[in-house]
């Protein structure tokens, strides 16, 4: 009797396991690409995988539908673990009906995200998809509907990766982009019209890889945070990913044991950042000398490279790291790196992850296509970012920092902990020659010999004010430190503000982000 069922339940199993079929899986794997249920098996703990709703079917009979098969109706879904720690995944399925979303496909989707909540782990969404299902019509489009509004209310709650595995194009691209990072493989492609539409309304000849690759999008437009070298590849970034993010919101990342000694020393440091505040070097050099293991995990290193930000490690804790670049224009702050920088600290806010600052940075980019593009909003994003955030908050100035980058990188003005500054900082309204030119405007077109009385102007403001002890005489500074004591003076520091409580006491429903 039991060999009945059996055989019915194994027949329907083998099937769904096949998704689309041997030869669309076949295609998938001559693309370079690994099916849906690879890319689970890659991604979690061997055996932990627990699929709901691989029997689901769609109910559609409209545009030949009827007579069509769609295998968990194209997206697996479940729960698992990953270095043994409990995530929710949904994986799209290109060989069935292209990875589209239908009704069902769109009830699954918005069922884990609900379960996530619910059970307060981070979810990791595979994406793999022609888009909405034309054949279901309206009914499709409700099923983006229900995963952004989830997407929405489950951010800043528990952590939400997109993984771009293949196409993500039209309103699909929306959920990617709500949630807290977008991670892409080598033959994925996002966008929101694609080459056809676009040659019909502009006219412009672009490919799919010239308008939303990977190297696109963690270049130009800004919309990846990580791109892989191989699937592999990708999925392993999402796993280290994860190493650096608690559950949720009301967990602290994990520890992790390290042998690096927390007092340190980096006996090379003068070495490595130039007593001279206009000769560039690389600020990831300093980053991976005074964390542990020096090992720095960088997130967008490909976009507005003139501020650096990125997960590291200190004394075993998660950071994040919020550094200017003086080896990209000079660290310069500009519309990119605000809004970089600005959604970073919201995401290490949001997630109980102290964040530690570097300054190096001349201040704020000049020029028109800076002011009509919104610097002033854009820039206002990372003071914002910085006022709200609630978690230990350390800074270290090591050498340029002018005007209004001084005060939103991070400064004491803007609660954050502890700022330090080393002997080579420079924190004054403007940096040297500018700031003569202004104040001894006169006395320098006065002068007998202009060049020299400018020359000397330069001086005297140079010796009077570009130091950290005006700063520090006034106490906008905690403390200037031997730069060979990074190491211990960060963790200290971070340990110090640790137990900080903060609760937000004005009556208010959320504050007015300029977005
Ligand atoms: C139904 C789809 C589909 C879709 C692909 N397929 N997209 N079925 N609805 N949206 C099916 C194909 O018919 C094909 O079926 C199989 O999936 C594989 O597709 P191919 O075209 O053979 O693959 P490929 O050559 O790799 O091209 C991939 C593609 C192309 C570029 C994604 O399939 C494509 O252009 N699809 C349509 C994209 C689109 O316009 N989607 C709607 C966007 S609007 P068989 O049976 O032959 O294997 C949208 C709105 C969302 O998404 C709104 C949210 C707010």
């Amino acid at each position: 009797m039991w060999d009945k069922f059996m055989e019915e339940f194994q027949e329907k199993l083998e099937k769904i396991r096949q998704g689309g079929g041997p030869k669309r899986i076949e295609k998938q794997h001559a693309a370079g690409k690994m099916t849906a249920r690879e890319r689970i098996d890659y991604l979690v703990d061997p055996g932990s995988f627990v699929e709901f709703g691989a029997f689901v079917k769609h109910r559609s009979t409209e545009f030949g539908l009827d007579k069509v098969e769609a295998p968990a109706d194209g997206v697996v879904t479940g729960f698992a673990t990953i270095n043994g720690r409990l995530v929710g995944i949904a994986s799209q399925d290109f060989t069935v009906l292209g990875g589209s979303v239908g009704e069902m496909h769109g009830i699954k989707i918005a069922e884990l995200l609900d379960k996530a909540m619910l059970y307060g782990v981070p979810v990791i969404m595979i994406n793999d998809s022609g888009g909405a299902r034309i054949q279901e019509g309206v009914d499709s489009l409700r099923g983006y509907g229900d995963i952004f509004y989830r997407n929405v209310k489950a951010s800043g709650y528990i952590p939400q990766i997109a993984v771009i595995m293949g196409p993500c194009a039209g309103g699909a691209v929306y959920s990617p982009a709500l949630m807290d990072f977008v991670v892409m493989s080598p033959s994925s492609y996002m966008f929101i019209t694609g080459p056809n539409v676009i040659k019909a309304v502009t006219g412009e000849d672009v490919t799919k890889e010239s308008l939303g690759g990977p190297q696109v999008h963690a270049t130009i437009s800004g919309n990846a945070h990580l791109v892989g070298d191989s699937e592999e590849h990708t999925l392993d970034l999402v796993k280290e990913l994860l190493s650096y993010l608690p559950q949720n919101a009301k967990e602290r990342p994990p520890i992790y044991e390290t042998a690096d000694p927390i007092n340190r020393t980096i006996d090379d440091v003068f070495d490595i950042v130039p007593a001279e505040a206009k000769m560039p070097f690389d600020v990831r050099q300093l980053i991976t000398r005074f964390v542990d293991d020096g090992h720095f995990f960088e997130i967008m290193p490909g976009f507005a490279p003139n501020i650096v930000i990125g997960f590291a490690r200190l004394g075993g804790q998660v950071i994040g790291i919020i550094a200017n670049q003086p080896s990209y224009f000079a660290g310069v702050l500009d519309i990119n790196a605000s809004d970089k920088a600005a959604r970073f600290i919201r995401t290490l806010d949001a997630f109980n992850i102290p964040i530690v600052t570097l300054v190096d940075t001349p201040g704020y980019m000049p020029g028109t296509n800076q002011e009509y593009g919104g610097i002033i909003r854009h820039g206002a994003k990372l003071l914002y970012a910085y006022s709200e955030a609630t978690v230990p908050k350390v800074t270290l100035i090591l050498r340029k920092s002018f005007g209004g980058a001084y005060l939103a990188m991070a400064s004491k003005h803007l609660a954050s902990d502890v700022v330090m500054a080393y002997p080579t900082a420079q924190i004054a309204v403007m940096e040297a020659t500018g700031a003569a030119n202004i104040i001894f405007r006169k006395e320098i077109q006065n002068a007998p010999d202009p060049e020299k009385a400018r020359e000397e102007k330069i001086r005297e403001y140079r010796e009077k004010l570009l130091n950290p002890y005006v700063a520090a005489a006034r106490y906008y500074i905690d403390d200037i430190i031997d730069p060979r004591a990074t190491r211990p003076m960060i963790y200290n520091a971070l340990q110090i503000a640790k137990s900080k409580d903060i609760h937000e006491k004005l009556p208010k429903k959320h504050g007015n982000m300029p977005l």
